[in-house]
């Protein structure tokens, strides 16, 4: 019983997460607003057609890795001020209308990103600013990942380390 009574909590916990979610239509595009809403997790049941998703300040730290797969249309995707420090390697790879990514403010591991990046060949402004632990950084050397094949990509906003790989 008390199981029970467990499971039908999780349940409405994790409805409620996904309807505070803020759904708007601005100009035929369906955009989600699910800033700080205490979000552990992406939410799974976002409208399938949205242009836009905002999960900025949250406490997210890790992404399933195909949580972002039946959002096709997803050109607009900020995660700012999370947790994020663990991205799997092909966790972007529905996202081909991707243009804008944001993820400032995290833990992330810049130097594990040139999987991560692979699929978003449409991305034009990329921010990864924020992410570099000083402390980690000291000791091990910085290895930017390669932009090469983003051939649309006219914003990149990143930390400059303090010690890089020639
Ligand atoms: C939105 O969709 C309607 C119907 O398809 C169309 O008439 C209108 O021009 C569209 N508006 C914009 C801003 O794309
Ligand atoms: C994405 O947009 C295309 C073209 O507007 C539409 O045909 C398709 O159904 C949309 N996909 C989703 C998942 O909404
Ligand atoms: C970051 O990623 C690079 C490349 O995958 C790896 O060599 C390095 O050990 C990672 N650093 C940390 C702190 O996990
Ligand atoms: C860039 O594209 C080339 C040619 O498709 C491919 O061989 C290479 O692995 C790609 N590099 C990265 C980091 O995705
Ligand atoms: C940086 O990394 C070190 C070693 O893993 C860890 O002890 C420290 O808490 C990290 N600092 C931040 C701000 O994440």
């Amino acid at each position: 019983m008390p199981t029970l009574v467990y499971l039908i909590i999780s349940l409405i916990k994790v409805t409620v997460y996904a309807h505070n979610c803020r759904i708007t239509r601005q100009d035929n595009q369906t955009i989600a607003d699910c800033t700080r809403l205490k979000l552990n997790d992406v939410p799974t049941d976002l409208p399938l057609d949205i242009a836009g998703l905002d999960l900025s300040y949250n406490q997210i730290s890790m992404i399933q890795n195909d949580v972002f797969d039946s959002f096709s249309n997803l050109t607009t995707l900020t995660m700012d001020f999370n947790n994020l420090h663990t991205i799997y390697g092909d966790v972007f790879k529905g996202l081909k209308q991707l243009r804008w990514l944001s993820m400032n403010h995290n833990h992330l591991n810049i130097s594990s990103f040139d999987i991560v990046l692979r699929p978003l060949l449409r991305l034009q402004h990329l921010d990864i600013r924020y992410n570099i632990n000083k402390t980690l950084n000291k000791v091990e050397p910085m290895v930017y990942p390669y932009f090469g094949n983003l051939t649309y990509l006219t914003n990149l906003y990143m930390d400059l380390a303090q010690k890089t790989t020639p």
